[in-house]
């Protein structure tokens, strides 16, 4: 069994970018699950806060399921042509204290996709992310690529895919990045 954890990077009930793990979730082959978690609960990381109480449980537990499981899928938001400040601000205190970092980031297999109502598809996001994930030290995998642009027509008031070409390439991306986990599982550090 290949376990992969998406994380939405919006705390919108109306995410595109949860609809586009919904359905990257519903894409995934056989034996791969893919558990959706979410950043709501993080708070906004403050190194007084981190000082006096610690790690909030909310941090810990995501830390946990990430150590533990054999991927990360991450569907990103663009915000002013770059990833958006809650996802940021989640990762920045998922990668504290930084003795952490090997057992959560190190080796992990991660993927990036991305949806957004305008007509870039979160390119510009997609890419700042690529020096946040080099420092953290994950593998990522870089053979395809999801840019969802004009997401008020590509999903459905349910959230439903009702595009047909984001359905074929989401699959076209899902299925090499399943393999690409499943070939690059971490022994526990
Ligand atoms: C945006 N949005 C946006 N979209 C985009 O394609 N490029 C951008 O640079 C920006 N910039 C931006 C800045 C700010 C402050 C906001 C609030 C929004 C629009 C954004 O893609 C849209 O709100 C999405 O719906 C956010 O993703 P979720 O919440 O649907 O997953």
């Amino acid at each position: 069994m290949t376990t992969i954890v998406g994380i939405p990077g919006s705390l919108r009930r109306g995410s595109y970018n949860l609809m586009l793990l919904r359905a990257a979730a519903a894409a995934m082959p056989p034996g791969v699950t893919l558990d959706i978690a979410s950043i709501r609960g993080v708070p906004l990381y403050d190194a007084d806060l981190e000082a006096e109480q610690g790690i909030p449980g909310p941090v810990q537990e995501l830390k946990s399921r990430i150590a533990a499981a054999d991927g990360v899928l991450i569907a990103t938001p663009e915000y002013n042509n770059a990833m958006p400040g809650v996802l940021k601000n989640a990762i920045d205190w998922l990668s504290r204290p930084p003795a952490d970092i090997p057992r959560v980031f190190r080796g992990l297999p991660l993927g990036v996709i991305g949806a957004t109502p305008g007509m870039g598809g979160t390119l510009l996001s997609q890419a700042s992310w690529l020096p946040v994930f080099r420092v953290l030290g994950v593998l990522p995998f870089f053979a395809g690529r999801v840019i969802v642009s004009g997401a008020a027509t590509v999903f459905d008031e349910s959230g439903n895919v009702i595009d047909p070409g984001t359905t074929t390439r989401l699959r076209e991306y899902v299925e090499p990045y399943a393999a690409f986990v499943q070939q690059h599982k971490r022994s526990v550090v």
